[in-house]
């Protein structure tokens, strides 16, 4: 029965249901305010801590503790970003391990690679992809003809889009490519829907290619597309001060694999039937 007992850290019972993934934060909240969970056979109060070895219930029901997952994709072109895909396409949680329930952590194009971050914290995906926090995004953009210096000062200050202007960004010209094109270097604050390929497009430049080198200051270093590896301490703890959760008693995490090596997913799955 060990594997039901709460792992380390302490945490808060609504966190600790929310991250077993039984509901969200504030369901959680009132499932213990309704008086539906017990730890170890006594009705759990608001805020009360579950501690190791602990062992929660639901309406009776043994809630089993998942260990804390954060891993960092090089997203390969061709895969789309959503948990699912009612065409049957391969998603990139088909490139991880199956045995836990992970969420992709806000959405790439499907002909964007790059780092993609996958978790199953529900409650630090949803932190670090609220607009509210305004997580920094680095992306290197290919973009068709030659991108002029004034074109690069309407960038960073804003363009229009349909759904309202675009945030200040951070845009320099890496290169300019002879015939034609040029690659962009691009820091937006924002996770709108294909923003980037908007806002070039608002000022006349269509991009060819797009890869997201940093996300809230994770990396993918020397990893190749499709590969993936769990993050490390540091880099959870740096999201957790991102996602505003830094301050708070629980740290989950400490499962995280540390340094893990990088995988490489096996043969890629077939399409899912629909
Ligand atoms: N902006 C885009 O246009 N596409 C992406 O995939 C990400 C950001």
């Amino acid at each position: 029965m060990n594997e039901h007992r709460w792992p380390e850290p302490e945490t808060r019972i609504h966190r600790a249901l929310a991250q077993a993934g039984v509901a969200s934060r504030r369901a959680a909240e009132v499932l213990v305010a309704d008086g539906r969970i017990t730890i170890n056979d006594t009705v759990a109060t608001t805020g009360q801590l579950v501690g190791p070895g602990d062992l929660i219930r639901v309406d009776g029901r043994i809630v089993s503790p998942e260990p804390l997952q954060v891993f960092v994709l090089n997203k390969p072109a061709g895969v789309v970003s959503t948990a699912r895909d009612p065409e049957g396409r391969q998603t990139v949680l088909d490139l991880l391990p199956r045995d836990v329930r992970l969420y992709p952590v806000g959405r790439l194009d499907i002909d964007t690679t790059g780092v993609l971050l996958i978790t199953n914290d529900g409650e630090l995906a949803n932190r670090l992809m609220h607009p509210r926090g305004k997580v920094p995004k680095i992306y290197e953009a290919l973009v068709d003809g030659r991108v002029s210096a004034e074109t690069v000062r309407d960038l960073r200050r804003g363009v229009e889009l349909e759904d309202g202007m675009s945030l200040p960004a951070r845009v320099e010209i890496m290169e300019r490519l002879h015939p034609g094109g040029t690659w962009l270097r691009i820091e937006i604050t924002e996770g709108r829907n294909r923003i980037v390929k908007r806002m070039c497009l608002a000022v006349g430049h269509r991009v060819q290619r797009l890869r997201r080198i940093r996300f809230a200051g994770i990396e993918v270093g020397g990893m190749r597309t499709g590969e993936f590896r769990a993050i490390t301490q540091d880099e959870l703890r740096q999201l957790r001060k991102i996602g505003g959760l830094d301050g708070l008693t629980s740290a989950p995490g400490l499962d995280v694999d540390v340094d893990a090596p990088v995988r490489r997913p096996k043969t890629p799955r077939p399409p899912r039937a629909i």
